[in-house]
């Protein structure tokens, strides 16, 4: 046990697992967030989100996603760290052939994606767990916290949706190399599934990207 939280193998394993837990959190974020702009109404996304924060076995599955994005930054922070150390010396041309575009930056996406993720759990989660300050609708005579109202406030902030298109940029780029990188560390090469990997990937990081853009430019033009 001691070798997988020390070997850098062993972190790398730790990392990717925490790393594809986070795309299929994406996933199912993206699936609620999105029936704020198709439903309609606020009313799916608003039950959607308080099934969320309060069901009990997503709020185990909550500890597990807040703890997987702690592991992943960390250990990808030391991982980064332990890399430079290792090549003191870094040379202008380095070897552009076995890594790709977007494998270079993955610390610098992160950190950004980092910063982004703590200002939008400010702005929404923070706000409807602790803060309390979010406006109250009710439905069928029950009520809910209308964090949709919240969503389609901030996104009419022209600059507000900017930023947050250029976050999602930037964690498009994160995932394009993340996705199949994970796969990798945990050791499936394939000649031919590692292709198909890549290419999954590749569909994936730009549709979930293009569908969390959706939501800014939707509630800023439509809404
Ligand atoms: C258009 C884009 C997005 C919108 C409108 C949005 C909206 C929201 C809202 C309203 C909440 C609070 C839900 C609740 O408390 O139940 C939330 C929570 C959260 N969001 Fe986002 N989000 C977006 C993109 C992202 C992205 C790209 C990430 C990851 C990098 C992310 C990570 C999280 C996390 C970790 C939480 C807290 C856990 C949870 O409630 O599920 N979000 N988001």
């Amino acid at each position: 046990m001691s070798n997988i939280l020390t070997s850098s193998i062993g972190k790398k394993i730790l990392m990717s697992l925490a790393g594809l837990f986070l795309i299929i959190f994406l996933l199912v974020h993206l699936g609620i967030n999105l029936s704020l702009i198709f439903t309609g109404s606020r009313e799916t996304f608003n039950k959607a989100a308080h099934f969320m924060g309060t069901n009990v076995i997503i709020k185990v599955m909550e500890v597990v996603l807040f703890g997987g994005f702690l592991l992943h930054m960390f250990y990808g922070v030391l991982l980064q760290l332990q890399n430079w150390l290792a090549r003191p010396k870094r040379y202008r041309i380095e070897n552009y052939s076995q890594t790709s575009f977007f494998s270079k930056f993955m610390i610098h996406t992160a950190v950004i994606i980092g910063i982004f993720l703590v200002m939008h759990l400010f702005d929404f989660y923070l706000k409807a767990k602790f803060f309390g300050d979010v406006p109250l609708v009710i439905y069928d005579g029950k009520e809910y916290h209308d964090l949709g109202i919240l969503v389609v406030e901030k996104f009419k902030l022209g600059g507000y949706a900017v930023f947050y298109i250029i976050c999602l940029l930037i964690m498009s780029f994160h995932l394009l190399h993340g996705f199949q990188s994970a796969f990798q560390s945990l050791g499936l090469e394939h000649k031919t599934y590692t292709p198909l990997i890549k290419a999954i990937g590749i569909i994936y990081s730009v549709l979930v990207t293009a569908g969390f853009i959706l939501i800014p430019v939707y509630v800023y033009f439509w809404m």
